[in-house]
């Protein structure tokens, strides 16, 4: 594949310029991680006030425990595709350089990335409702539902649910990093789930060059600068090679 960058993308290609990298589901659904809103999204098959709200949790803990279990099997299964590894590849190409993410599924970890703001928090952590003790747990299959921490509250997944506020701090800087950056790319994100989805507009409007990559236009478009069409696979090892190439001229 073949894609086409703009000269200005092109130019931009130096260490020098501060990147934010901006991932969503589509960037895991060639290693075979469902997305959420396509024909075949998780929201078209199972409804988000049922598993993804501490209001579910409270009600049925053990039914959203055996959800999150069945995407835990799953995220285990799979692995970083080639669109994860060129992201981890930036990283070490720009000196100032940041991956948002709003995937639970620890994908850009496995694939090498340090420099991470995990937006929606890790499915692989584990967090205690009554003290708030967090810790990581690649179990698959818990002999109780819902796990019990120490100090006998109930454990849940340290992702962040409909309704709740993002972690911590997280997101401030998310949105510093936007607002300090020269190039940002969305990619593989819907851009419709906020605050997160935010972040290409504040990037945009304190003057980033503002990329999308995506097998179809998003929400992201309307302020991109250039969009990219095309699996993140595809499209993003495309942009490595250009790197390399920009390296050795
Ligand atoms: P969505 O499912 O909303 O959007 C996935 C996007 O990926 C769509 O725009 C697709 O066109 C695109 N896409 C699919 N396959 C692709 C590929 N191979 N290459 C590039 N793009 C591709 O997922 P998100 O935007 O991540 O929140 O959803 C945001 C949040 O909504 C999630 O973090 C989750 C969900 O409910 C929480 O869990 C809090």
């Amino acid at each position: 594949m073949v894609i086409q960058l703009s000269n200005k993308l092109k130019s931009l290609f130096i260490p020098e310029t501060r990147v934010v990298v901006f991932t969503g589901a589509g960037i895991s659904a060639e290693s075979g991680v469902p997305t959420f809103r396509g024909p075949e999204g998780l929201w078209k098959k199972f409804r988000v006030q049922d598993l993804a709200t501490p209001e579910a949790f409270q009600a049925r803990p053990q039914l959203v425990w055996e959800w999150y279990g069945w995407r835990r099997g799953q995220i285990a299964e799979v692995k970083p595709n080639p669109g994860h590894r060129a992201v981890s590849e930036f990283e070490k190409y720009f000196v100032d350089f940041t991956l948002v993410t709003q995937n639970v599924d620890g994908l850009h970890d496995r694939a090498g990335n340090r420099k991470l703001l995990k937006l929606h928090g890790d499915i692989w952590e584990i967090r205690c409702v009554q003290c708030g003790t967090a810790r990581m747990d690649f179990t698959l299959s818990f002999n109780h539902l819902p796990p019990l921490c120490v100090c006998g509250g109930a454990l849940r997944p340290g992702v962040v649910w409909f309704g709740e506020p993002l972690p911590a701090g997280i997101f401030d800087e998310a949105v510093q990093k936007a607002e300090g950056c020269d190039l940002f790319f969305s990619v593989g994100t819907s851009a419709e789930v906020y605050p997160a989805a935010y972040l290409p507009s504040i990037a945009k409007e304190h003057g980033a060059y503002v990329v999308e990559v995506n097998i179809e236009s998003s929400a992201a478009a309307s302020c991109a600068d250039e969009v990219l069409l095309g699996k993140s696979g595809e499209v993003l090892p495309e942009i490595l090679n250009y790197l390399s190439r920009a390296s050795l001229d």
